[in-house]
């Protein structure tokens, strides 16, 4: 029997936002090949209470469908949410960057961002302490720049190749199967004490930022330098760094393990009433600009992940701001199948020796060729740039695109129209290498503590007090008291009265030594400069 719509395919149309979906005024209901169906309650029996027949083709196909609904999870940051909104620039770059998108004032460039948790997975709490994933993608008219970052500045490891450890401690432990979304175990803990270029995000970490009020109320960071490159081909050192006008605010621990009982989908549901209500959150982009003279001087390494740049040493400058404005028609379609990559640049934006950044402008798209199965998922349409792009990338599971010709390689002289280099195209920033190849960390990575002192004395008495209790809190769950010990003695370095308050908190009656640290900490005060980071 035909479809009595007389449409003989199902009508998945482009919707306004270019994102395919199903018509809401379709009536009929057809199998996948059009057909239209009869009976969609009763499977094709030999007899009323007889058995159920393999002829059923119709049964068979929404069963296999059904079967292979779920994708793989992302094997980090898999809970989050999203939305769509724009970026409208009002400071131009124009003096360091050729990017469109940094340049012309008042353009406003859609995007899609999604905010998540690290640890747990997809069907975890909203609310554990963990950071804040805030992956921004660009949808601008020289492609798509995507800005991948954290709501906190720095990061745990100074080096991708320590990446897999570090989440395979996290997570849960392959014996167990748990805890689902909780760093306060053993395996997290253990690894942390003999990383001890982790404590500055530590301290983050147990600070207040871990417990957001709200994902309209946390910042972001891009974490590591970029580049910015100009005209004249000169580049400039940049961090980027995303402040919701709402200002920071945070919930205490009380709450949040509250709120995870009540409310397992907190932050999810207070964007979705936010931006479905028409209270569109919004947040300004800063960037912060450096030389290489200047880094220099820097009594730290930009390039390692570990350290933030304090605004005393180079100060914000807001140049645009971020709404979040339309809520995704389809979770699975547009939030879940969403692939951010920290390699997707635009000209004029370029990449610093970060080793950690290095490492991850690789994982990302190697993951998500298995977690999304195609090397095509680029075709759907959250991932697909709005600008024109051709190359001469063929076939491949799932192939939407049909190319037409006999030509499917470069250069050529069979197709004269087809797709060619071009003089803007991205190029890298010509910088000259020197030294010993080796698997080296340079020595200008070594100082762990001096800026996990400096983020503590920044704080309020209140948020320091907030900070022992977590510790406490956190290395109460862990078993092993030789991992408990080893973290005090890295708390001894960043600050003598936090770590006896921790090993008062645990129980600890002879404080142990401090391990012996690799650069001298600096002792120095925060300057006011410093305590302005993230408090707006
Ligand atoms: C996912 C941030 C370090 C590998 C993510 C996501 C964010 C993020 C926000 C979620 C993206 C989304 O919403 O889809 C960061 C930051 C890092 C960092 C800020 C350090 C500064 C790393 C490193 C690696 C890595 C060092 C590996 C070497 C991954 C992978 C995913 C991921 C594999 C899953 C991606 C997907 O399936 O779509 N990261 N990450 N990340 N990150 Fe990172």
């Amino acid at each position: 029997m035909a479809n009595p719509k007389s449409t003989a395919h199902q009508d998945i149309v482009n919707g306004s936002g270019g994102e395919l979906h199903q018509k809401a005024t379709e009536t009929t209901i057809t199998t996948n090949q059009g057909l239209a169906i009869a009976d969609n309650q009763n499977s094709l029996k030999a007899s009323p209470r007889g058995p159920v027949l393999l002829e059923d083709f119709i049964l068979r196909e929404k069963i296999t469908h059904f079967d292979h609904e779920r994708i793989p999870e992302r094997v980090v940051h898999a809970r989050g949410t999203g939305a769509h909104g724009f970026f409208e620039l009002t400071e131009s770059l124009a003096e360091y960057t050729t990017a469109s998108v940094l340049t012309e004032v008042g353009k406003q460039t859609p995007l899609f961002t999604r905010f998540s948790t690290v640890a747990g997975g997809s069907g975890s709490v909203d609310t554990p302490r963990d950071v804040r994933g805030f992956a921004v993608k660009m949808y601008t008219d020289q492609g798509n720049w995507d800005l991948v970052g954290n709501n906190i500045p720095v990061f745990f490891i100074q080096d991708a190749i320590k990446f897999p450890d570090l989440v395979h401690a996290v997570k849960m432990e392959p014996d167990r199967g748990f805890p689902q979304a909780a760093s306060a175990h053993d395996t997290f803990w253990d690894f942390i004490s003999l990383t001890p270029e982790s404590m500055h995000m530590i301290m983050w970490a147990m600070s207040d930022r871990t417990l957001p009020r709200s994902l309209r109320m946390i910042e972001g960071f891009g974490v590591h330098s970029f580049r910015l490159i100009n005209e004249g081909g000169k580049s400039t050192f940049v961090k980027f760094h995303w402040r919701p006008r709402l200002g920071v605010q945070s919930t205490i621990w009380d709450e949040a393990v509250k709120i995870a009982g009540a409310d397992q989908d907190f932050h999810r549901r207070d964007l979705f009433e936010s931006i479905t209500s028409g209270n569109y959150p919004d947040w300004d982009l800063a960037v912060q600009l450096f030389t290489q003279e200047q880094a220099d001087t820097f009594p730290f390494d930009h390039l390692d992940a570990t350290k933030l740049i304090p605004e005393e040493l180079v100060p914000l400058k807001v140049i645009g701001r971020m709404v979040l404005n339309r809520w995704p028609d389809n979770f699975f379609a547009e939030t879940e199948q969403v692939a951010f990559c920290p390699s997707h640049v635009v000209p004029g934006i370029d990449f610093s020796n970060d080793p950690l950044l290095q490492g991850r402008l690789f994982s990302y798209l190697d993951t998500q060729l298995s977690r999304l199965g195609s090397p095509n998922f680029h075709q759907i349409p959250v991932n697909t740039p709005k600008c024109p792009f051709a190359n001469n990338q063929r076939d491949g599971h799932m192939q939407m695109n049909q190319p037409v010709g006999r030509v499917a390689y470069e250069p050529n002289s069979l197709m004269p129209d087809g797709p060619r280099e071009h003089p803007k195209g991205f190029e890298s920033a010509r910088v000259e290498e020197k030294g010993v190849k080796g698997r080296i960390r340079s020595e200008t990575f070594n100082d762990h503590y001096s800026q996990a002192r400096q983020f503590y004395m920044s704080q309020t008495v209140y948020e320091q007090a907030h900070m022992a209790s977590a510790l406490v809190f956190e290395l109460s769950k862990v078993e092993h008291v030789h991992i408990r010990l080893a973290i005090v003695g890295h708390l001894q370095h960043i600050d003598k009265d936090l770590a006896q308050r921790v090993a008062t908190g645990l129980g600890v009656r002879d404080m142990p030594m401090p391990p012996i640290a690799a650069a001298p900490v600096q002792e120095r005060e925060p300057s006011p400069a410093l305590q302005t980071i993230g408090k707006l």
